[in-house]
């Protein structure tokens, strides 16, 4: 079995969304099943690269240039299915260069777990959404998709607090707050698969918050640190903009990301 870092690398360098998800689901039921019977397998140390490969399609354009989607009409609903796998795709990365690059720290064992079940579970979420997007006749790589989505990864290229506070904390939140909404307009649509596929990713969300918050919160307390001040500097130092209200509160909570670390972010305009 490889070291879990240079199953991360491999998972980095793995161009095809399809490829990408499928290699990420196999190295994850390996990690676990090497666990299930009690190993500790070896971490290694990774050399990931700057940006994960990407297959050539979708074109990456700067989100002002992606064309506005309207919810209401079908072709708009694939451009929202189009956006989510987008964003499935690169947080398979994000977990993946979460653990290649910060892996090899000295942390409980874990942490690895959890991460490598965030990797798998935003696996699975990319495929149900293709399956979706295929369904309409559509797929992942027809319509452009925001670049910039790795920005957060490499401005925190060095900084493994502040990629705990900018990608589970905050965009891995935002996801919360604005999942339920859009399997509102999946229901109205009577679209049952897009329903199902979004009512899995809100659950195992919820899971990934809270891991980055348990982490946190776990690094804070082993150094010393008043982890809400030094989030809201993270935050403000890698995150560009304010935090968009409203918030899920509830789910939130369920994460372990409480209203004083948010609401002092929150967008003021
Ligand atoms: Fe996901
Ligand atoms: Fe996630």
């Amino acid at each position: 079995m490889k070291s879990l870092t240079e199953m991360a690398c491999d998972v980095l360098n793995t161009a095809d969304g399809r490829e990408k998800t499928a290699l990420s689901r196999r190295y994850a039921s390996q990690w676990q099943a090497a666990r299930a019977e009690g190993a500790v397998p070896d971490i290694g140390k990774g050399a990931p690269p700057l940006r994960p490969a990407r297959p050539d399609q979708p074109q990456l354009l700067d989100p002002r240039d992606v064309p506005k989607r309207k919810p209401g009409t079908p072709e708009g609903r694939t451009a929202i299915l189009h956006a989510v796998a987008h964003i499935e795709l690169n947080a398979v990365d994000l977990h993946w260069d979460l653990l290649a690059r910060f892996g090899h720290l000295d942390l409980p064992i874990g942490f690895h777990d959890d991460w490598v079940k965030a990797a798998d579970e935003e696996s699975k979420h990319f495929n149900l959404i293709s399956d979706c997007l295929e369904n309409t006749g559509s797929f992942y790589g027809a319509m452009p998709a925001h670049a910039g989505m790795w920005r957060a990864a490499e401005d925190t290229i060095d900084d493994f607090m502040g990629r705990l506070a900018v990608v589970p904390m905050v965009l891995e939140a935002r996801g919360l707050d604005v999942t339920p909404g859009m399997i509102k307009i999946f229901q109205n649509a009577k679209d049952t698969q897009a329903v199902e596929a979004m009512n899995v990713i809100y659950a195992e969300e919820v899971h990934h918050v809270a891991y980055g918050s348990k982490w946190f919160h776990f690094l804070c307390g082993r150094d010393n640190l008043d982890p809400t001040p030094l989030f809201h500097k993270l935050v403000k130092t890698y995150f560009h903009g304010g935090l968009k209200p409203p918030f899920n509160e509830e789910k939130r909570a369920e994460a372990g990301i409480p209203p004083d670390f948010y609401w002092p972010l929150a967008d003021q305009r």
